[in-house]
């Protein structure tokens, strides 16, 4: 039985205890009052009996579905890691519950101290709490409240101690024994992530590049947003559909495939290379918009297409082939997975859409064309079908949209996609609801954007000679620039071939996805390899780097991952010293980050929370000795384990804030 499910019997059985004894109470003050008692007495000691015996029975499930809730939230909390800030905030929402019941829903702000004098999290409600009872009449002072809300807190073993500050804030000092348990958890259990209401069946859109046209960098920046949200909500515990909505369908198809008639006349049993698949297709664009002929023969070609005719059918499967080997590089390459359901997928359910959203009278003519306006008022309409007959772009994201939520039976929907489309997705939304398929109340529907990438000129990003840059062989001037950085740093001379080459690799693409990752996505971003490259400040070079130097600490003493594990059941992580302790608790706000990019789906502040760790870190490192050496012979003299422990659990934490960006670690480099 899932908790959800649990928690959902236990509030009805209590509801019933509650509605029984309410009743119970009635039947017998009614008849000690002596209402009409002669009469009903034989009726209702019958009543009175069974209503006990039910009460007592409900009493008892109650008590057993309690107990199995109890139960399942142990249980999960044992494969989770405790989010401190939400604990603290239940802490607080349920004190200011008790404190004030009479306030419906009061808000409860709480945040991180800003310096340590003032605790480790600060709860400010009492200031608004104030003015609601001021609007009821009732004059107190915030200090006032702040005490009331400090006498209802129900310490849980998580609060060391609470302080009334300034003109009522309420600063938490939270308990050190606490989160030593839950570092040591991170030692013998692994990082696990927050716990999570229920599992979600989400379905993410990235990537989604176009047929015979070139993946380009905006598709890159969707490639690798998309890949890291994935990560993130499948390391949380979801059921994620990682789709690929390329666009493989539409008038593009027909003219290149009569172009492909006159120019390539063997199309059917054998495709072009990509680059000259794209030459073909500006020229098939040139001959269709100033040939007439031409035109009328790419529409027949679309309609045969479209219609199922074999021939066309297995041209474009050609086509479609060539492209998408082409992707499938640039997705190994970076260690990225989708599935493909493009836009050709939808073709049937488009025809279905269209007659349904007829006959319901959805569909305003307009010069031919038919449009729909959305639920909302919107600036534009949709066009679902053109003056020609023809689907397009909206109407394959209207048959997807609903696709996703009917059939894929999807929770939350997301688009990870540029900014230039915005507005389509805010018509796409009005839309469906309109047609009664999106209720946003029950699916959550999130429009990813992202900004241009810019060449270091400031310019949109392109070759020299003005072309567009193929992904390939920007992967490749990656794979080069990493390897020169690594020799001017002379690690050739260290490594062997094999360590070169993975450090080559994980500098190489990890630069390319953390340049992108720790930018706010909405804005756009200059690809700058040689920024990129920087060994210092928030790069992916000085935190891969960062990295590798804290593995080999405890390496470098001879003491292995397992004994450090072993050790992690007696001693305790050291969290005595001020540093220790900042450096424990920035790593124990890994759940809340978590939780704050799940809400937002900024992924650049698990970037800044990575640089936190690494330099929080460095200062613990600088000022607190791990192993201590001889000075003379080199002679290990002391190790201290419970710091050895705190590196080991840095390490940890980093190495998954790794894995949900999508970089690979090497242990050398
Ligand atoms: N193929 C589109 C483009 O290159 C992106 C598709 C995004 N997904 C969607 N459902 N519309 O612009």
């Amino acid at each position: 039985m899932d908790i959800e499910n649990i928690k959902r019997r236990t509030d009805k059985a209590e509801d019933e205890v509650k509605l029984l004894t309410e009743l119970f109470n009635k039947l017998k003050s009614s008849v000690s009052n002596g209402n009409g008692a002669e009469v009903c007495m034989e009726n209702a000691s019958d009543e009175f009996t069974d209503l006990i015996t039910l009460n007592t029975k409900l009493k008892h499930r109650l008590a057993i579905l309690k107990r199995a809730l109890l139960e399942e939230k142990e249980k999960s909390a044992g494969d989770t890691m405790e989010n401190i800030l939400d604990s603290l905030s239940q802490l607080f929402i349920s004190a200011v519950a008790r404190a004030y019941p009479d306030i419906p829903d009061p808000p409860v702000p709480l945040t991180t101290s800003s310096a340590p004098q003032f605790g480790d999290y600060q709860c400010n409600a009492a200031m608004p709490i104030t003015q609601l009872l001021k609007a009821q009449g009732i004059k107190v002072s915030p200090r006032d409240v702040a005490t009331r809300i400090k006498e209802n807190l129900d310490n849980s073993g998580l609060i060391e101690k609470i302080e009334i500050a300034g003109p009522g804030f309420l600063n938490v000092w939270i308990s050190r024994k606490h989160c030593q348990s839950l570092l040591t958890k991170i030692l013998t259990k692994g990082v696990l992530p927050p716990p999570q209401p229920r599992k979600l069946k989400i379905v993410i859109d990235f990537s989604s590049p176009n047929i015979a046209k070139e993946m380009h960098v905006g598709h890159l920046r969707s490639t690798i947003i998309g890949e890291s949200i994935a990560r993130l909500l499948e390391y949380l515990g979801h059921d994620v559909e990682r789709v690929n909505h390329i666009g493989d369908w539409g008038t593009q198809f027909g003219m290149l495939i009569a172009h492909l008639q006159d120019k390539y006349p063997n199309y059917k049993t054998e495709s072009p290379p990509l680059s000259t698949l794209m030459h073909f297709y500006k020229e098939a664009k040139v001959r269709f918009d100033t040939d007439e002929v031409f035109k009328k023969r790419a529409y027949e070609s679309v309609v045969k297409l479209q219609a199922g005719d074999p021939e066309y059918t297995q041209a474009w499967q050609l086509i479609c082939d060539v492209s998408r080997k082409e992707n499938q590089m640039v997705y190994d390459r970076l260690g990225v997975r989708l599935t493909e359901r493009g836009e050709s997928f939808y073709q049937s359910r488009m025809e279905v859409l269209v007659k349904e959203l007829k006959e319901r009278g959805l569909l305003e003519e307009d010069d031919k064309r038919f449009i729909m306006w959305g639920k909302n008022k919107d600036l534009i309409p949709f066009t679902i079908v053109k003056s020609d007959g023809g689907f397009t772009y909206d109407t394959s994201d209207m048959a997807t949209i609903r696709y996703r939520i009917e059939e894929s039976k999807a929770d939350w929907i997301i688009y990870v996609v540029d900014m230039g489309q915005a507005t389509h997705f805010v018509v796409l939304n009005s839309c469906a609801e309109k047609a009664g398929w999106l209720n946003p109340s029950k699916v959550r529907v999130d429009f990813v954007g992202f900004g241009v990438v810019l060449g270091e000129d400031k310019k949109k990003f392109k070759t020299r000679s003005g072309e567009s840059v193929r992904l390939v062989e920007l992967l490749d001037e990656g794979l080069k620039k990493a390897l020169d950085t690594l020799k001017a740093k002379g690690r050739d001379q260290v490594l062997s071939a094999t360590e070169l080459q993975e450090a080559q690799e994980a500098v190489a693409y990890g630069c390319i996805k953390y340049a992108d990752l720790s930018h706010n996505r909405v804005n756009d971003y200059v690809f700058s390899f040689d920024k990129m490259l920087e060994d210092k400040g928030n790069t992916a070079v000085y935190l891969l780097y960062a990295y590798t130097r804290i593995c080999s600490i405890a390496r470098n003493a001879n003491i292995t991952v397992s004994e450090l594990e072993q050790a992690a059941n007696t001693i305790p992580v050291a969290i005595t010293h001020e540093k220790e302790w900042k450096l424990a608790k920035v790593l124990l706000r890994f759940p809340e980050v978590l939780t704050k990019i799940t809400r937002e789906l900024y992924v650049h502040t698990l970037c800044e929370y990575l640089y936190e760790i690494a330099c929080t870190f460095t200062e613990f490192y600088d000022c607190c000795y791990c192993i201590e050496k001889d000075t003379n012979t080199g002679e290990v003299k002391k190790v201290h384990m419970d710091r050895l422990l705190l590196t080991e659990a840095t390490a940890r934490v980093m190495k998954q804030c790794f894995n949900i960006l999508g970089l690979n670690t090497v242990s050398r480099m």
